[in-house]
């Protein structure tokens, strides 16, 4: 049963996924994205330690402008070389920081996990209208309230 959910996890449940498996993941996902948010501020939070992750999705890596003096080199290298954050790179970036993005600075040892790795990003992907923009406009509910 579980398979039916993971299928092709690292893009399908955001684009594809039922509404009630998504509502499931989301809830793990928040759970997870305390990891995250020692350093990362979403939604009405921001944190000093790493750049916003409202509206990552769709974003050239390193360009967060709020962040923008405090991105390392390896960083906004990598954006200026065409590393656009989608789901599918957001997925290998926080299984490997160092080895997606060798010499960028977040201090974070990785999240191993296929299944850990899309329900937070299921969860951050609720703060990015380029994501929120998929059809199943229940999800898209929170972060289009917090915006008005
Ligand atoms: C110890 C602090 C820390 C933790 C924990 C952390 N990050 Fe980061 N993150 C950073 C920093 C600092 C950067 C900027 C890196 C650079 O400029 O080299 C960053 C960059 C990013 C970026 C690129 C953003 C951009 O604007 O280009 C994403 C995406 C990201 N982090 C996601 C996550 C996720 C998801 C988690 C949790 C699974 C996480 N991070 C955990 C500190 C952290």
């Amino acid at each position: 049963m579980k398979s039916f959910i993971r299928i092709g996890v690292t893009g399908a449940v955001l684009m594809a996924g039922p509404a009630a498996a998504i509502a499931q993941d989301l809830a793990k996902g928040e759970t997870l994205f305390r990891r995250c948010a020692v350093c990362h501020g979403i939604g009405d939070t921001s944190k000093p330690v790493g750049p916003s992750l409202n509206n990552v999705i769709g974003r050239t890596a390193g360009t967060e402008e709020s962040f923008a003096s405090k991105y390392s080199k390896a960083m906004i290298a990598a954006g200026e070389g065409g590393l656009v954050w989608t789901v599918e790179e957001i997925s290998e970036y926080i299984t490997d920081p160092r080895k997606k993005v060798p010499g960028n600075k977040m201090a974070f040892p990785g999240l191993k996990k296929e299944d850990e790795r899309a329900d937070v990003i299921a969860y951050i992907a609720q703060f990015s209208t380029a994501a929120a923009a998929e059809p199943g406009e229940e999800e898209a509910a929170e972060p289009a309230a917090a915006s008005q």
